[in-house]
């Protein structure tokens, strides 16, 4: 949408806020390449800058790279965002949200960013492991995808031994509500009497693992996602975070169905 020939109307700034992710509009159009931080206070002043449809006066107004629309005279200015990726090794009782309203404990108060990012997909409040995060939306889009099928590991330990036959079902694929599972990959982890299995599935289905299992009469004692494609916990301790490695970018990109370019933009 383009914006229209709306005479200049001063807008108030919102308060000042702990968004660290808001940046002010000359910085933003510094950002976007446009011009330079002081011209692009002068094009503030002078009325030629919209956000979402406003024309903005206010040197103050902050704006949310990632939501805001901004146009300088009738033309977008997109800023370029450095895009995040970052994996958080899970410990138990931390609730996949943004933010809880009981005030418990959340991923989000373990994830060390400036910039904002978000998880993609969920863990369930007990499974421990692999949980990634990025401010990339077509990214977060394409992983979660069920067309792209992108693994994900995971460590089961049961309570009883895993027949022979269950192992089976899991493979072909165990009727759930919500339909038939898709077939998975399935090892019996070696010491372990059979209690401890490897599970790698290419949906994402709400607490699908423990529900496949259960389906089958196991009760699930621990989950604990051991991999989201070449993204391993290894050598990351409970609730530590650290970057993606661009290979690690690049690889899930490729298994998410970008081209062999956008691939190599992560190595930009
Ligand atoms: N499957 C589950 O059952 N729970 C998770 O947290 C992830 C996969």
């Amino acid at each position: 949408m383009t914006p229209s020939k709306r005479r200049a109307r001063p807008v108030k700034a919102p308060p000042p806020s702990q968004d660290s992710h808001l940046v002010r509009i000359n910085r933003y159009l510094s950002m976007s390449g446009i011009t330079s931080r002081r011209k692009a206070e002068e094009l503030v002043v002078q009325g030629k800058v919209e956000v979402n449809h406003e024309v903005v006066t206010d040197l103050a107004t902050r704006v949310d790279p990632e939501r805001d629309k901004v146009y300088v005279q009738g033309v977008r200015a997109v800023a370029v965002i450095e895009h995040l990726y970052l994996v958080l090794n899970k410990p138990k009782d931390a609730i996949t949200t943004m933010s809880d309203e009981k005030g418990r404990p959340t991923v989000m108060g373990l994830v060390k960013s400036q910039r904002r990012v978000y998880p993609i997909g969920r863990l369930d409040r007990n499974t421990t492991g692999v949980l990634l995060f990025t401010n990339d939306g077509e990214f977060a889009h394409r992983l979660t995808h069920p067309k792209f099928g992108v693994p994900k590991s995971y460590k089961v330990t049961c309570a009883k031994q895993v027949a022979r036959g269950s192992l089976d079902a899991l493979r072909r694929g165990v009727d759930l509500h919500d339909g038939k599972s898709a077939p998975a990959n399935v090892v019996v982890i070696p010491g372990s009497k059979g209690k401890e299995i490897g599970v790698t599935i290419h949906e994402g289905r709400n607490r699908q693992v423990r529900r496949m299992l259960e389906s089958l009469g196991y009760e699930v004692l621990k989950l604990d996602r051991v991999a989201y494609g070449p993204v391993t916990r290894e050598g990351l301790s409970r609730g530590a975070t650290r970057s993606l490695t661009k290979a690690e970018v690049r690889e899930l990109k490729r298994m998410a169905g970008y081209t062999e370019e956008e691939q190599w933009r992560s190595q930009s």
